[in-house]
């Protein structure tokens, strides 16, 4: 943990069951006129969309929809939804549905206050101005992209994942409504909210943590423990959904001012390589991550223990944070992600790839433990076994 830190929140947050209701007035509140809303076909299949869009002419606001948002957002696609929103004339962003829409609407905001490409203005802040006015409206409680102030964009070209990391793409209001989590399918609710576990735990043991964060991060563990297995399990149980999505957005906050580790390094190299969903290849490698990392800091890893459930009765730090380790595979296959060989596409011959793609990652150095290519090559093999 560091003691000379900053800690920014520049989003504000609208958070409460039917906050949606008040997007028309949010959008005027802003100045927008010419509104381009980010989705993606999941949206639209679940009749999210369509409640948006009736608010917003209801609210007689003028705006245009790009719905093809992906998976890992590619760059291409952003490209795509940007010279939409600039034909249109667009001055406000709505960014509607899971870290993907989130993420690309901050990317067609960043090109249409600074033209290029958006390779262009990857890396730390890299901005010359604010993006344009974004509202971000998250219907997964995982990502925290609604809260964060950066965008993870996939280089098709190197098939890497980049980051825009600058405090002016932060959204200018968070719009979270428990209501619209409710029809989100079982998997992607355990997947997402095994994201949202991964930011907390990474936020909380990486080098950069401060005592804000820490506070943050230890909060949203205890949700998602709490609240994670019934929100799967019983997707229109309310009480669950609002405790997840508050957690996400905590976790989001605490990640945000702190970092993400080597968990997030590896995921994101799987991701842009095979496109896995980030919250499977999180929660994949979160355990194995989180063991290798125990000897950086036994207590830290001993207190996330504690909150996964384990018990200090007579043991030492050490012992406590293993069980960890066993806690984080438990809950994992409670809410059924499934295992790295059952995915099918991934080969251990990239493995290699794979591991120096890690090491390059903008947060490889939050990384409580130094960890070499290869050092993430055996956590990659390790994960892949399931040992
Ligand atoms: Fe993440």
């Amino acid at each position: 943990m560091i003691w000379d830190f900053q800690f920014h929140l520049p989003t504000r947050i609208e958070f409460g069951n039917g906050k949606v209701q008040e997007l028309a007035s949010r959008v005027r509140e802003l100045g927008g006129e010419k509104v381009l809303l980010v989705t993606d076909q999941g949206i639209v299949k679940s009749g999210i969309l369509q409640k948006v869009t009736d608010i917003l002419k209801n609210g007689s606001i003028d705006f245009v929809v790009y719905d093809q948002v992906k998976p890992n957002p590619r760059d291409v696609d952003c490209m795509d939804a940007y010279r939409l929103a600039k034909e249109a004339g667009v001055d406000l962003l709505i960014g509607l549905g899971g870290g993907s829409s989130m993420d690309t609407a901050k990317a067609v905001g960043t090109l249409l206050t600074h033209s290029g490409e958006i390779k262009d203005w990857y890396g730390l802040n890299a901005l010359e101005r604010p993006i344009s006015p974004l509202i971000c409206i998250p219907t997964t409680a995982g990502t925290g992209s609604e809260i964060t102030f950066f965008s993870v964009v996939t280089d098709t070209q190197t098939k890497l994942k980049m980051n825009i990391l600058d405090i002016r793409v932060a959204p200018k209001i968070a719009l979270l409504d428990p209501e619209l989590t409710v029809t989100l399918p079982p998997h992607v609710t355990a997947s997402t909210g095994m994201d949202a576990l991964t930011h907390a735990i990474e936020a909380y043991t990486c080098t950069i943590s401060e005592p804000i964060t820490d506070a943050l991060a230890l909060y949203a563990i205890d949700l998602i423990v709490q609240y994670l297995p019934t929100a799967v399990q019983e997707g229109s149980n309310i009480e669950a959904r609002k405790n997840m999505l508050a957690a996400s957005l905590i976790a989001g906050i605490a990640f945000g001012n702190s970092d993400v580790g080597g968990v997030h390094c590896m995921a994101e190299a799987l991701g842009g390589l095979y496109d896995t969903p980030h919250g499977v290849a999180n929660s994949m490698l979160l355990p194995y991550v989180f063991e290798y990392n125990i000897p950086a800091d036994v207590e830290k890893h001993a207190v996330v223990a504690q909150r996964l459930g384990a018990s200090r009765d007579g043991k030492s730090a050490l012992e406590t944070a293993l069980e960890g380790v066993e806690l984080l595979k438990k809950l994992a296959e409670t809410v059924q992600i499934p295992k790295m060989k059952d995915l099918g596409n991934v080969n251990p011959t990239d493995f290699s790839y794979l591991a120096e793609a890690a090491t390059q990652n903008v947060s490889a150095p939050s990384n409580p433990r130094k960890a070499s290519k290869e050092d993430y090559l055996q956590l990659f093999q390790k994960a892949f076994e399931g040992a």
